[in-house]
């Protein structure tokens, strides 16, 4: 579409929206035809039930815009997430959301969406680039606060004493860098928690489990908590403690982090400890970025979302009001 074409519609609407003539909220979904906004959306893969449910979030945000949303599934590699923002430039798309499954690497292509004058939005992750005008805006949580929080919960709750075995995300990926970095601050200041083994699990389920059952080969009874940096990570790790004869959530206490409704489950039976909430729901937020831009507003660089800890005290409680 005429990129001046439609930021004048997306004013319109705007305009029409604050005068309450068309509240999105509870509006029927709208069909995406022809003259509809096109947003090309480079997602990540479906490697947890966070990545599920920001998808999802941002497929029905879509949707209930009329958006025409181009999807593509980078089943965790970078050059097919480089490969679709190229398709998504070739074929004009008015905007691109980016969930960049690493933090470097991605400048050449963020180029060439600049040159087509197409803004990028990057939601969930961060990335490294020499020049922050080769993106528009990001939306996320702080990573390095999670990481934090995770800390600080199993300082109080061990009296500041206790191995560590931790369970990294996805090599290179913002969210590993950054849980590592914030966790590594709070326990480098307090002697007795010690991190004993650390290794990548994907963030998946299965190679969470399948690295705890390595530890726990190597490290036996010395293993006192798991930190790992997604709940699948960790939900694959109980799994690996209770095939160990081992009770995950007291012989071996479990925090992780995203908040997704397993973890909660997890809690409530008592098998996982804490969880720190990242709230996936990127979809209402990366859509009005969107439209914001194409009416010609300037964004802050980056949006953060904030998040909250959960523990086993509240899970129960909370459980049946979560979304995802
Ligand atoms: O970038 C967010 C992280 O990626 C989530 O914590 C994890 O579950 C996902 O795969």
């Amino acid at each position: 579409m005429n990129r001046s074409l439609l930021a004048i519609q997306v004013g319109v609407a705007l305009l029409l929206a604050a005068l309450g003539g068309c509240g999105p909220a509870g509006e029927a979904p709208q069909e995406a035809g022809a003259g509809a906004m096109t947003v090309g959306f480079s997602q990540i893969g479906a490697e947890s039930q966070w990545r599920t449910a920001e998808t999802e979030s941002i497929r029905s945000e879509a949707a209930k815009r009329g958006v025409d949303l181009k999807f593509s599934d980078a089943q965790q590699k970078q050059e097919n997430q480089i490969k679709a923002l190229r398709a998504f430039i070739a074929q004009g798309v008015d905007a691109i959301i980016l969930a960049p499954v690493v933090e470097t690497g991605w400048e050449p292509v963020l180029r060439e969406a600049q040159r087509a004058k197409i803004p990028v939005v990057l939601v969930d992750r961060g990335i490294t680039v020499s020049d922050e005008a080769l993106y528009a805006t990001l939306i996320a949580s702080d990573f390095v606060a999670e990481g934090r929080m995770a800390a600080e919960w199993l300082a109080r709750k061990t009296n500041g004493q206790v191995n560590i075995v931790e369970l990294q995300g996805t090599p290179g990926s913002a969210p590993a860098i950054d849980r590592k970095k914030g966790f590594a601050e709070v326990i480098d200041a307090q002697p007795g928690l010690t991190i004993i083994k650390s290794q990548s699990g994907d963030f998946t389920r299965a190679k969470g489990k399948e690295v705890m059952e390595a530890f726990l080969k190597a490290e036996g009874d010395r293993i006192q908590a798991v930190y790992a940096h997604n709940d699948d990570m960790a939900l694959g790790a109980i799994q690996a403690i209770e095939e160990a004869g081992k009770k995950p959530g007291t012989d071996i206490i479990v925090v992780s982090i995203d908040g997704v409704r397993g973890a909660f489950e997890a809690m409530v039976a008592g098998k996982l400890n804490c969880t720190v909430e990242c709230n996936p729901l990127l979809g209402p937020a990366a859509f009005d970025a969107v439209e914001k831009l194409l009416a010609g507003e300037t964004l802050p660089k980056k949006t953060v979302v904030q998040d909250q800890v959960f523990d086993q005290a509240v899970a129960k409680d909370v459980i049946d009001s979560r979304q995802y």
